[in-house]
C-alpha cells in the first residue's frame, strides 16, 4: 500500500486547494523546533516501549532514525517535501523513509499533534527563555559594573523631564539594573510555569494505553505533568506569558533608551554613543544618530503587537485545540528573537558609550537644592510645610533679583525671609552634600547606591 500524501489523508478524497496547503502549512516557521520535536518523540517512544507497544528492537531503530534526522536538520540537509505540513509531519515522514513505515507507523500511537505541538513548544520556549536569562544577566552585570566604576559622577535627576534633584549617574544606572533584575526574576517564575508536560494527553481526552505521563515528563526535564488532558492540549498561557514578559521587558528597554536618546542630544550632551551603535545621515554630514536606541524603543511596539495580536487570535476559541492556535508561533518566535537581539544591543550600547562628566555636573543648577534648603530649616525644628513655603520664597526672590541661583542670596536676604536662617545656610549649596544626605535604603548617597548594586549582584547569584 502506498503511503497517503497526508498524515490525515484517509478520509479525504478531493485534493486540497494549493493555496490552502500554503495557508495551512507551518513548516516554514515551526521547523525551528525540529530538535524539540525529535526529543519529544524519542522520549514518547520510550514510553510506548515501556507499556509494551514497541519492542526493544523497534525502539532502537526509531531512536537511530531520529538521530539521523537531527543530523540532517543541523547540517541543513533535511529535504522538505510537498505534504510536509508542519515539523511533526515532516519528521515522521522522514523517519518512515529511513527506518521503514512498518516501524515508523507505530510512533504516533496514542499521541496527537495536539499534545505533540504543545510539548514541542514548551521545550522550545524553555530553552529560549534559559538563553534569555543568561544574556539578561550579562546586561545587568554590565550595567552594575559601569555603575561601580562611575560611582562619583553626579547628574540631574528628573521628574516630568524637568530638573528635580541631584543624583548619581550610578543611581540612574542602578534604576535600570533594578528593573532588569525584576525582569530576570519574573522570567524565572515563567520558566517554572512553562516547564510542565502536556505529553500523553492524546488529542484531548487522554491516553488510551495508560502511558506513564510522569515518566515522559521526567525524561523531558519537565517538573510535572499538566493535570487535565483538555487543559494540556488547549493551554497557550505560557505563550501569552512569554510575550507579556517580553512586552514588559521591552517597555523597560524603551524607557532606558529614551533616557539615553535625550542624554545624547546636543542640548544635554551627557553621553556619547560609540560609533558601533550609531549611524550617520545620508544628507547631513554632521549627524550621528542614536539608531540603536531608537530601534530598541521602536521594537517595543512590535513586541507588544505580537502579544495583543495573539491574545485576539485565541480570545474566543472554543475548547480544546483549534487551528487558530497555530497562530502562536510567528509572533512568539518574532518576540523571542527581537528580545534576544535587543538585550545584546542594549548590552553593547551601555558597555561602549562614553559619559561627559563635566556636562552632567554643569547641568546641575542651584534651584535643584531648593528642597535641601527646606530640609535645612526642618533640621532647625521648622515644620516641613512651612519650610517648603519659605524655600519657595527664596527661589522667587532670587528670580526677582535676577540672581543666577538661590545660593547668591545674601544672609540678610535669607534672614529677611525667615529669621531662623543662619550663616551655615551656605553649606546647603553643595551638590555632593545633597546627594550624600540620601543615605536611606534606595537613595542616591554613595553608600546607598553601592548597597543597591551589591544587592542586585546577590540576587543574580
Ligand atoms: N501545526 C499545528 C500547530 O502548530 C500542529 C497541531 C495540529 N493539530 C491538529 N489537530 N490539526 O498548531
Amino acid at each position: 500500500m502506498s503511503a497517503p500524501a497526508k498524515l490525515w489523508g484517509g478520509r479525504f478524497t478531493g485534493a486540497t486547494d494549493p493555496l490552502m496547503n500554503l495557508y495551512n502549512a507551518s513548516l516554514p516557521y515551526d521547523k525551528k523546533m525540529y530538535a524539540a520535536d525529535l526529543e519529544g518523540t524519542r522520549v514518547y517512544t520510550s514510553g510506548l516501549q515501556k507499556i509494551g507497544l514497541l519492542t526493544e528492537e523497534e525502539l532502537s531503530e526509531i531512536h537511530r532514525g531520529l538521530e539521523l534526522i537531527k543530523e540532517e536538520w543541523s547540517q541543513g540537509k533535511f529535504e522538505e517535501k510537498d505534504g510536509d505540513e508542519d515539523i511533526h509531519t515532516a519528521n515522521e515522514r522522514r523517519l518512515g523513509e529511513i527506518i521503514g513505515r512498518q516501524i515508523a507507523g507505530k510512533v504516533h500511537t496514542g499521541r496527537s499533534r495536539n499534545d505533540q505541538v504543545a510539548t514541542d513548544m514548551r521545550l522550545y520556549v524553555r530553552e529560549q527563555l534559559g538563553n534569555l536569562s543568561k544574556i539578561l544577566k550579562d546586561l545587568i552585570e554590565t550595567i552594575v559594573k559601569r555603575a561601580e566604576s562611575e560611582i562619583d559622577v553626579l547628574m540631574p535627576g528628573y521628574t516630568h523631564l524637568q530638573k528635580a534633584q541631584p543624583i548619581r549617574w550610578a543611581h540612574w544606572l542602578s534604576m535600570y539594573a533594578t528593573y532588569f533584575t525584576e525582569d530576570f526574576n519574573r522570567l524565572q517564575q515563567i520558566i517554572e510555569r512553562v516547564n510542565v508536560s502536556p505529553l500523553g494527553a492524546g488529542a484531548l481526552a487522554g491516553h488510551p494505553y495508560g502511558i506513564d505521563r510522569e515518566y515522559l515528563a521526567e525524561n523531558l526535564g519537565f517538573t510535572g505533568v499538566i493535570g487535565n488532558s483538555l487543559t494540556a492540549v488547549s493551554d497557550r498561557d505560557f505563550v501569552v506569558e512569554t510575550m507579556f514578559w517580553s512586552t514588559l521587558f521591552m517597555n523597560h528597554i524603551s524607557r532606558f533608551s529614551e533616557d539615553l536618546i535625550i542624554y545624547s542630544s546636543g542640548e544635554f550632551g551627557f553621553i556619547k554613543l560609540a560609533d558601533a551603535y550609531s549611524t550617520g545621515s545620508s544628507l547631513m554630514p554632521q549627524k550621528k544618530n542614536p539608531d540603536s536606541l531608537e530601534l530598541l524603543r521602536g521594537k517595543s511596539g512590535r513586541v507588544f503587537g505580537s502579544l495583543s495580536g495573539f491574545l485576539m487570535s485565541i480570545k474566543s476559541i472554543p475548547s480544546t485545540y483549534n487551528k487558530d492556535m497555530q497562530e502562536d508561533k510567528e509572533p512568539l518566535f518574532d518576540c523571542l528573537i527581537t528580545v534576544e537581539h535587543s538585550i545584546l544591543i542594549a548590552t553593547g550600547v551601555i558597555s561602549t558609550l562614553n559619559i561627559n562628566k563635566a556636562k552632567m555636573e554643569a547641568a546641575l543648577t542651584m534651584d535643584m537644592l531648593a528642597t535641601d534648603l527646606a530640609d535645612y530649616l526642618v533640621r532647625k525644628g521648622v515644620p516641613f510645610r512651612e519650610t517648603h513655603h519659605i524655600s519657595g520664597e527664596c527661589v522667587k526672590l532670587a528670580e526677582d533679583e535676577n540672581l543666577s541661583g538661590i545660593d547668591q542670596l545674601t544672609l540678610e536676604q535669607f534672614k529677611k525671609i525667615d529669621s531662623r536662617f543662619g550663616d551655615d545656610v551656605k553649606d546647603v549649596f553643595n551638590f555632593e552634600a545633597s546627594v550624600e544626605r540620601r543615605t536611606a535604603t534606595g537613595g542616591t548617597a554613595k553608600s546607598a547606591v553601592l548597597k543597591q548594586l551589591k544587592n542586585l549582584k546577590d540576587q543574580l547569584n
